[in-house]
């Protein structure tokens, strides 16, 4: 009896109280809807020293890295700090077996050694303005062509800045989104490898952990500041704001936020279009497991192919992990059933009224209908995308843009192709089978059509699989599915409609969609299991545990081992004199957040944001109080990386400490 009324109570309480873990804010509602329930638990900011569009705030720290990264500035130099994992791609570009920065690392010892990243940008947020009423009562045309016309004048009152019209809520809400790009950004720093990615692909995804997951990269702008393409006579760029660096570590139950631009989470899905999704991506897994077992071998065997597959190979990895995870996430905590019951509890409050059904109707039949539509030719699309489309002799004869001669192996890739392809054949239904010209394909013909193809192919053998491969994907064909698409796209916004009025007078945030987002909460620890604990921080005692010098992922340089055992961590150690690595906080993250900053209560730099964590990986459909923890690199492991490894105290001169 005692026990009902307490939950009673309870319940009753958190109705109209925002979660202080789950949610991805949109900041120009902070303050209606965050910056009590922030202050509540521990902030001392006000939502205006976070977002204002006139005076000078954090989130003019906060920038887009690349196209789905998030970094930060931390000096008045213009100095961006992001994720290892973030910066890869860039790092193995400008790197050649002689000039290995991925494998030795890097660190620019004065403005001059900074090395230019061509095709790499960093983007500010300048201003966010809600449009949806200058567009909500129009038809599709009209819209667009409204959309146009608010983006022209946006960038007319804002030169030199790029304004986007972007869509939330499956379309119900509109924002004009006005950034400023800056293109000369350079690379300034990062460790070696081993330990920017160190636990490698077993590790990925997972705690306890000990990755030192940053890299480092200027901005810069021309003389009077403004973005400009590369020039040596560029000057780096003086920002509006930069963080300032905390030393002074966390504890249980800090305060914790973090800023950043998550890229895609699906919180306003029906249970159908989930399993669909669950569904494809197993098949996605299947296809990857084919693909990068050959890469990897290939990798480990010669150090050269290592260098031009690495980035490959990580991209790949980390969906395929991350999928896995997803899987498991979705039976154990019975995802679907309790997305189900939502929809029913949904169906139920929209049947009560006839305005209701009016407005709504069966958004969420209509939705199922489609996706079951769909189902064989997305399937169908998904494995030839993943198997044939993955051979990369096509694109390099036809002169794809994106392929680089730098970072190909045509024994690498003829011995995948080989392997995907047999994955295709085994898997593919016959009716849907990709159309040759000359032969039909087959399990039996498959090797030597690889080789012929490998060994003879010309520029016009290439078009025509890669014209044959399109055909299989569907591109350019209309199917029955297709044809429902614009009812199933109003279902969704309905849906999405539906869901908002239902919650009325909740604070709610959208999917994310690579805007930038705040979420906030608290530095704590969580039970993985029955009977297992786990620390909310790690040491790099644990380095030392988890080194193998036989295990590629594992090796641990031997200034890094040496610094460890002699406990040599200068101002970077913890209270309790160990030097901390990683910690949790129970923030709302998902891809695109990668290199966020984390924030404490005054707003500044106590880590950067890099993963979730394994018992949740279901967390874009579904936040999970008890279990959902975001994995941070700890500031202090970067900068003693940095200093006490690397050596680069021009670096740390740049920084604002607090202590
Ligand atoms: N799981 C991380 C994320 O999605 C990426 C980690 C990259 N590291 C790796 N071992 N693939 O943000």
């Amino acid at each position: 009896m005692k026990k009902t009324l307490t939950i009673l109570i309870v319940s009753i309480l958190s109705i109209g109280i925002a979660r202080a873990d789950e949610g991805m804010w949109l900041l120009p509602m902070l303050q209606k809807f965050n910056e009590q329930a922030m202050r509540n638990i521990g902030s001392r900011l006000t939502a205006d020293d976070i977002y204002n569009i006139n005076h000078a705030s954090l989130k003019d720290a906060i920038v887009q890295f690349g196209g789905g990264c998030t970094g930060e500035v931390i000096s008045d130099q213009g100095l961006v700090s992001t994720n290892h994992h973030c910066g890869y791609g860039s790092i193995q570009r400008l790197s050649t077996p002689e000039k290995n920065y991925l494998e030795d690392g890097f660190y620019a010892k004065s403005l001059d050694e900074e090395i230019p990243v061509p095709g790499l940008t960093v983007t500010f947020m300048k201003s966010m303005s809600d449009v949806t009423g200058q567009l909500e009562k129009l038809d599709d045309k009209a819209r667009e062509e409204k959309i146009k016309e608010i983006e022209k004048a946006a960038s007319e009152a804002n030169p030199g800045c790029r304004p986007r019209v972007i869509s939330f809520y499956n379309n119900n809400v509109y924002y004009l989104v006005v950034y400023q790009v800056f293109n000369d950004v350079r690379f300034v720093g990062a460790p070696p490898a081993s330990m920017g990615k160190f636990g490698g692909e077993t590790d990925n995804w997972m705690w306890p952990r000990h990755t030192c997951d940053f890299s480092l990269f200027r901005i810069y702008a021309d003389k009077d500041n403004n973005p400009a393409a590369y020039s040596k006579d560029n000057k780096p760029y003086k920002p509006v704001k930069s963080l300032k660096v905390s030393l002074k570590g966390v504890s249980e139950g800090d305060f914790a936020f973090i800023m950043g631009y998550p890229g895609r989470t699906q919180r306003f899905q029906t249970a159908a279009q989930l399993q669909d999704m669950v569904d494809i991506n197993n098949l996605r897994v299947e296809a990857r497991t084919v693909r990068q077992q050959v890469m990897w071998e290939e990798m480990l065997a010669d150090p050269v192919v290592h260098l031009k597959y690495a980035n490959k190979y990580a991209g790949s990895a980390n969906g395929w992990k991350k999928w896995q995870g997803e899987d498991l996430a979705f039976r154990k905590l019975n995802i679907i059933g309790r997305e189900e019951q939502k929809e029913a509890a949904l169906t139920k409050w929209i049947e009560k009224k006839k305005s209701r059904r009016e407005a709504w109707g069966d958004a969420i039949g209509t939705i199922d209908t489609y996706i079951a539509d769909r189902q064989p030719a997305y399937r169908n699309a998904i494995l030839v995308m993943e198997t044939l489309g993955n051979i990369e002799l096509i694109g390099k004869l036809t002169g794809a843009r994106g392929f680089r001669e730098e970072d190909y192996d045509k024994e690498v890739d003829r011995k995948i192709a080989k392997a995907v392809t047999r994955f295709y054949l085994q898997n593919v239904k016959p009716e849907d089978k990709i159309q040759l010209k000359d032969r039909e394909l087959t399990l039996e013909n498959s090797d030597a059509f690889i080789d012929r193809f490998f060994d003879n192919g010309t520029e016009q053998d290439a078009k025509d699989l890669q014209t044959a491969i399109y055909a299989a994907m569907g591109v350019g064909r209309g199917n029955a599915a297709d044809e429902g698409y614009a009812a199933y796209q109003k279902a969704s916004k309905d849906y999405a409609a539906a869901l908002l009025a239902w919650k009325k007078g909740e604070p709610s945030y959208p999917d994310a969609n690579f805007t930038m987002r705040l979420t906030y909460g608290n530095v704590k620890p969580y039970s993985p299991k029955d009977g297992v604990s786990y620390w909310y921080y790690c040491t790099a005692n644990g380095v030392l545990e988890k080194e193998n010098p036989d295990d590629y992922e594992f090796r641990v340089p031997e200034k890094v081992h040496r610094l460890i055992e002699a406990r040599d961590f200068g101002q970077y150690a913890d209270k309790d004199g160990q030097l901390h690595t990683c910690f949790l906080t129970n923030n709302d993250i998902t891809g695109g957040n990668s290199g966020s900053p984390v924030l404490d209560a005054d707003g500044n730099l106590i880590g950067l944001a890099f993963d979730g964590n394994w018992e949740s990986m279901s967390s874009d459909v579904m936040f999970e109080p008890d279990l959902q923890r975001c994995i941070n690199v700890d500031i202090r492991y970067v900068l003693w990386m940095i200093d006490k490894v690397g050596g680069a105290s021009n670096l740390i001169r740049e920084l604002e400490f607090v202590r």
